[in-house]
């Protein structure tokens, strides 16, 4: 029984298909359509999908849809009486949802009637608990999934039974933590779409000085409640518009703060303004009250269920400062976070939700790990080599066999290098986890500043993160619950911050990738490589690209690495290096010896 997910229509399209219970693919348009948070109907993903699982479209069993237009009907008619732009706006969408058996039977070209599968309406929430329930390690589990809205709701919790889920409530529009740390992203001078991480890591360098107005901003109201003081924002009045720009083909959301906000907290952040330390607290205040809020959730949520097993979902869910505060703040002992936990994991949730919510599939498999999406074979790289990086001086291709690819890749890291690292099937979601990584030598301080001057050019305030093998955690962080997609912001042990300065944060923590022997098996002989050679089982890890989608194809690697500064290229079992790299002016020499 094969299931097809689509998440449609809305900024980070993506598909996903299960058959027989197990997922066989997921991918975001994006990565195959080179367009970031790609929205439409994610035709190549689709593609993609149905290669993977090697069916056509017409032999599809169901199609699962995570948007119902029926859900919260009552709430919705009554918002669009005040909000006609808005509510015209949404009925575009649905019409749009209305025809999507047409669309992609055009898109496939076939006719509407030659799809024999069956259409199913997910609610949105639905499907974000059920990407994140029906796909953990747990037989029971509290789920919880908190957003900006969807489906007129911004949140929504449940009790996960075996193949069912129970809801248990939910909060609606105007009220959203989604929309809380949107409203003051943009308040704090950060306008496109995806900056709420910028703020997140800003925060580690302010104090919650202004905390007590940002209670009156958001609050837990009652147990599992809470509220928006809604004098601070517009939303309620004029909706939440997301508009698409063709000149960067990226989508933009109107604005979320009122002129109240600016009246109790001063003027809002121009984008070119510089940060100063009042921007620091202020975001602060806004992670620390959202902190608190949650919090409140969490542990009414472990009394209302009884459960000590979390799952989280919705964008909020990526906000890993504040998923590494539930083991402290709450009873819950365990918590599972699936790494596309916003909007494109609803394509997998859609599907899992009909699979075991509607067809009452037995369960029988574990997301534990993200390399879900396209994989290339040694024949496509040899051929990608051939094509896009013509025999030229200056770099030096070796092929290796796994045990000196390894090794090779270690010494190349801990020497100084930069070094992409493309392995495997691609990762789902948006964080790079071992298979499009870019590899450096966590215990240089510089690296930082090296890896954002020659390649990735992003704000010097936001922090890179660490690889490491799981089993080392405890050596290096005060606390050790895996977290394999890089979703929990952990402190780091005091006496090692020295040891891992380069994706140690301002504040001490570090949002890190546990990585597990058996689900990982090449990444993680890579960084044991690298820990016998240096005493530190732990790699810097950022995504392999240069302002755009993380790249997918073997060619977008080699395109990337040849028009930045990076020194290496592991591409399956190729070693590319660049003779004539720019290690030797930045410092990394006499570091020789750092290489025991
Ligand atoms: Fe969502």
């Amino acid at each position: 029984m094969i299931v097809l997910g689509i998440n449609a229509y809305h900024a980070n399209s993506s598909a996903a298909v299960v058959s027989d219970g197990r997922l066989i693919a997921a991918v975001e348009e994006e990565r195959l359509n080179r367009v970031k948070y790609a929205a439409g109907l994610p035709v190549r993903a689709i593609e993609y999908c149905l290669r993977e699982v090697g069916a056509k479209i017409t032999e599809v069993d169901h199609i699962a849809i995570p948007r119902n237009p029926w859900a919260r009907l009552t709430t919705k008619l009554r918002f669009a009486a005040r909000m006609p732009k808005f509510a015209m706006e949404r009925a575009r969408v649905m019409r749009r949802f209305a025809g999507i058996r047409e669309e992609i039977a055009a898109s496939f070209d076939v006719s509407p009637e030659s799809l024999r599968a069956q259409f199913h309406r997910i609610e949105h929430h639905t499907a974000h608990l059920a990407s994140a329930f029906y796909v953990s390690p747990y037989e029971n589990a509290a789920v919880l999934s908190a957003d900006g809205l969807g489906d007129f709701a911004s949140s929504m919790w449940a009790l996960g039974e075996g193949c069912k889920m129970r809801i248990l409530g939910d909060i609606r529009f105007p009220h959203s933590l989604g929309m809380y740390y949107t409203a003051l992203t943009q308040y704090l001078g950060f306008w496109k779409f995806g900056e709420e991480y910028k703020v997140m890591g800003l925060a580690a360098y302010g104090q919650p000085e202004f905390l007590e107005e940002f209670r009156r901003i958001v609050f837990a109201d009652r147990p599992l409640s809470f509220r928006l003081g809604l004098d601070y924002f517009s939303h309620q009045d004029r909706g939440a518009d997301m508009t698409w720009r063709e000149a960067d083909k990226t989508p933009v959301l109107g604005r979320l703060f009122s002129s109240y906000l600016e009246k109790r907290l001063g003027p809002a952040r121009k984008t070119e303004e510089p940060l100063g330390q009042r921007h620091f607290n202020l975001a602060a205040s806004m992670q620390a009250g959202l902190e608190e809020v949650l919090a409140a959730h969490w542990r009414s949520l472990a009394e209302r269920t009884g459960q000590k097993s979390l799952c989280l979902a919705g964008g909020v869910a990526f906000n890993c400062v504040a998923n590494g505060q539930i083991f402290d703040q709450s009873p819950f002992e365990r918590v599972y976070v699936q790494p596309a936990a916003g909007d494109a994991g609803l394509a997998v949730g859609a599907a899992f939700e009909v699979a075991h919510g509607k067809l009452a599939a037995p369960r029988g498999f574990v997301m534990d790990h993200a390399a879900w999406g396209p994989g290339y074979d040694s024949n496509e790289i040899r051929n990608a080599l051939d094509s896009h990086c013509p025999a030229q001086e200056g770099i030096r291709i070796k092929e290796l066999p796994e045990e000196a690819l390894v090794q090779t890749t270690a010494r190349h890291v801990a020497s100084g290098k930069i070094v992409g690292w493309f392995q495997g099937r691609s990762e789902w979601g948006p964080r790079a986890l071992g298979q499009r990584s870019i590899l450096a030598d966590p215990r240089r301080p510089e690296m930082k500043d090296v890896l954002n001057r020659r390649i990735k050019h992003r704000e010097t305030f936001r922090p890179f993160a660490p690889s490491i093998l799981e089993e080392a955690t405890h050596d290096y962080f005060e606390k050790t619950s895996p977290s394999p997609f890089m979703t929990f912001a952990y402190a780091v042990r005091p006496e090692k911050r020295s040891v891992i300065p380069a994706p140690t944060h301002v504040d001490g923590t570090a949002r890190l990738q546990t990585v597990n022997r058996q689900a990982n098996p090449l990444y993680w002989k890579m960084i044991r490589a690298f820990g016998d050679l240096t005493g530190v089982p732990v790699v810097v890890n950022t995504s392999f690209n240069d302002n755009e989608p993380i790249v997918c194809r073997p060619e977008e690697a080699l395109d990337c690495f040849l028009r930045t500064q990076m020194d290496v290229l592991v591409l399956g079992n190729f070693v590319l290096e660049k003779s004539t790299s720019a290690t030797g002016d930045e410092k990394l020499q006499g570091l020789a010896d750092w290489t025991t």
